[in-house]
């Protein structure tokens, strides 16, 4: 099993970082984890996509997302969405259409932000972006406030409680499609 950690934040002390990197302690043993800087990512530009002209970095991203599993998936809130950096990775993995490397995986979404009700509509934002690209996104995801959800060791309890639960459900999202597969094979 591959899991790919995508964080939304360039900040180096995110806490979307700190939030996806619980959610990663709650894998099992034996889960290979992966990340992508999605700093590195250039701006989606479809007529360079035509023209097979994407560069490296963007085929090193596709290539690592079709080589998960699953994917974990993790935004701030900004001025009410997801991070520009988030959209832009998805809007990368949406393509080529029909054989997009998001197709059918598997995600599971978090956001650390500072106000509750904007920490919803990201992760309803997610999910329906997520949709449109062909993924899966799984369970309803993880909002997690930096005010009160986050401690020096990691985060707060009922918050590790429910990333127990997401994680479950993305594996059990993932053993699905497998025999989805099989049994149409
Ligand atoms: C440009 C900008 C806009 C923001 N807008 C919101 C917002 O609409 N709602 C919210 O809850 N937090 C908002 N925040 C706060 C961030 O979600 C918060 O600082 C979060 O910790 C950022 O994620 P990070 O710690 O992973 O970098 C905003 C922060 C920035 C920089």
């Amino acid at each position: 099993m591959n899991v790919l950690v995508l964080v939304g934040s360039p900040r180096s002390a995110s806490l979307n970082a700190r939030l996806a990197a619980a959610a990663a302690n709650a894998l099992p043993d034996g889960v290979h984890t992966a990340s992508f800087d999605l700093n590195t990512l250039p701006l989606y530009d479809p007529d360079l996509d035509a023209l097979g002209n994407l560069g490296e970095t963007v085929i090193a991203f596709r290539a690592a997302v079709s080589a998960a599993d699953v994917l974990v998936v993790a935004s701030p809130a900004y001025n009410g969405g997801m991070s520009a950096a988030i959209k832009n990775a998805i809007d990368i993995a949406s393509r080529p259409r029909g054989a997009a490397p998001l197709l059918d995986k598997p995600v599971a979404l978090l956001t650390a932000m500072a106000i509750p009700h904007t920490g919803v509509n990201v992760l309803e934002q997610l999910a329906l972006v997520l949709r449109i690209a062909g993924a899966r996104p799984v369970g309803a995801g993880v909002a997690a406030s930096i005010v009160t959800d986050f401690t020096e060791a990691g985060v707060a309890d009922p918050v590790r409680r429910q990333l127990d639960a997401l994680i479950s459900e993305l594996l059990a999202a993932a053993a699905t499609g497998t025999e989805d597969r099989a049994s149409a094979a």
